[in-house]
């Protein structure tokens, strides 16, 4: 037993996938991820162009390293210079009522993207993706894309530039098209090898991810780019998307169309600990949209690994170990000051500052981002749905 745990530890075996995020050393190691999925770094060198293009200082989580990766990136930022645009595409599987703060972090960095860029933006929710995988009903499936479409546009999306989309309502026309053109060129072989499936998982499986691939071309949306076919994509996601993009990437210039590029980020970790991502399939890994203040009260003091010492003694003599500690990962991705991050990691790893201290103000960064995400989602009515959700061009979509 324990040799087995001890080996599989020397192989340092992580997996990352749309289904799984796990790693046997207790870390995810994302310099080893890069090099296992061909993507690139997010050097600092493309995070200062990005600063120097917008005249504005970078999000905090480019200038945190949460997004750490893309492909072709610098690629968006050489035509955005000649004065092209491009358009971003993002999504979600609708698989629970309400987001949890991981969700949050692709939206929260989408909506910065948007506005400094001023490009459009299409949100895609796979709904057919839920039904497929988790066994919902079809009804099912569709309430709860159209309930999460409201914690997205809660994050404050521009009307004018972004059109949101359920996979059961829009596919059809030349968003199918594209879907056959993708599928013809992709083998059971092929996707086995990206996706892992299986000779006994169902035929709906094996037949997905054609539906998130075509997103990533402008012609799957004529009432919006039409005779703008070589419009090019920018997808920002976290890191366990890169597989459908991958596929994608690969086929498009069979296609004769753009590849789309990324920018990926890490995860924001379960309150556990960093050896998996937040995930709405366990409750008490992740902090909702819908908490109250008593709620994450309760699960940084209960659950929130801490890296801090055993004893006060012990604490002030060694101070705490910021590489395992949540409270600080946290606060690294939610507390927006410098300055006070800097304060905080100090004191804090030097045994100055007790576990106690920092989940305190933890509890409070957390508190305001998750009441000030509910004001918002309480302004959202059913009529902007569906207007956010109204196939319909969007003409000042660039301005
Ligand atoms: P879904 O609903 O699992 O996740 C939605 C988005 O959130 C990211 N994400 C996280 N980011 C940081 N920390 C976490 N703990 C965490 N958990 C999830 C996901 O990477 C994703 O960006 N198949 C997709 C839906 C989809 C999509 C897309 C996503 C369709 N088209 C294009 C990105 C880009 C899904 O089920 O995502
Ligand atoms: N892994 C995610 C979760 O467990 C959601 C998920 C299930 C998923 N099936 C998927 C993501 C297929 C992408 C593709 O919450």
């Amino acid at each position: 037993m324990e040799n087995n745990a001890k080996q599989e530890e020397e192989k340092g075996e992580v997996v990352v996938n749309p289904w799984e995020v796990s790693s046997t050393t207790g870390k995810i190691d994302y310099d080893k991820l890069i090099d296992k999925f061909g993507c690139q770094r997010l050097e600092e060198t493309l995070i200062q162009r990005v600063e120097r293009l917008t005249s504005q200082p970078p999000h905090v989580f480019l200038r945190r390293g949460v997004f750490f990766a893309h492909r072709d990136f610098n690629e968006i930022l050489d035509a955005y210079e000649r004065g092209e645009k491009f358009y971003l595409y993002t999504g979600r599987g609708p698989s629970s009522e309400a987001l949890h703060l991981g969700h949050l972090v692709p939206f929260m960095f989408t909506k910065y993207l948007q506005d400094t860029f001023k490009v459009p933006l299409v949100i895609q929710l796979t709904d057919d993706e839920k039904c497929i995988w988790k066994n919902l009903s079809v009804e099912e499936s569709q309430r709860l894309a159209r309930e999460n479409a409201k914690d997205i546009i809660a994050c404050g999306f521009d009307i004018t530039r972004t059109f949101i989309f359920s996979d059961f309502d829009f596919v059809g026309g030349a968003f199918y098209k594209n879907m056959v053109k993708v599928a013809k060129c992709v083998t059971v072989n092929k996707v086995v090898g990206i996706f892992g499936f299986t000779n006994e998982d169902i035929i709906a499986k094996i037949s997905f991810p054609p539906v998130q691939a075509v997103p990533s071309f402008p012609s799957s949306f004529p009432h919006l780019f039409s005779g703008r076919d070589n419009l090019r994509c920018l997808i920002p996601c976290a890191i366990d998307q890169d597989p459908y993009f991958r596929m994608t990437r690969d086929v498009a210039p069979r296609l004769g169309y753009q590849k789309p590029a990324l920018i990926e980020s890490a995860f924001f970790p379960a309150l556990q600990g960093e050896t998996g991502k937040m995930s709405a399939s366990d409750p008490n890994s992740a902090i909702y949209v819908t908490d109250s203040g008593k709620d994450i009260k309760n699960k940084v003091n209960k659950y929130a690994f801490s890296g801090g010492q055993d004893s006060i003694e012990n604490h002030r003599k060694y101070g705490a170990n910021l590489e395992v500690d949540i409270p600080v990962k946290y606060l690294s991705f939610f507390l927006e000051d410098d300055a006070e991050v800097e304060h905080i990691k100090k004191e804090y790893g030097a045994g100055r500052m007790l576990t106690g201290e920092v989940k305190k103000r933890l509890i409070e960064v957390l508190t305001e981002v998750v009441e000030r995400h509910r004001r918002a989602r309480a302004a959202v009515t059913e009529e902007m749905v569906d207007a956010f959700m109204a196939v319909r061009p969007m003409p000042n979509m660039f301005n």
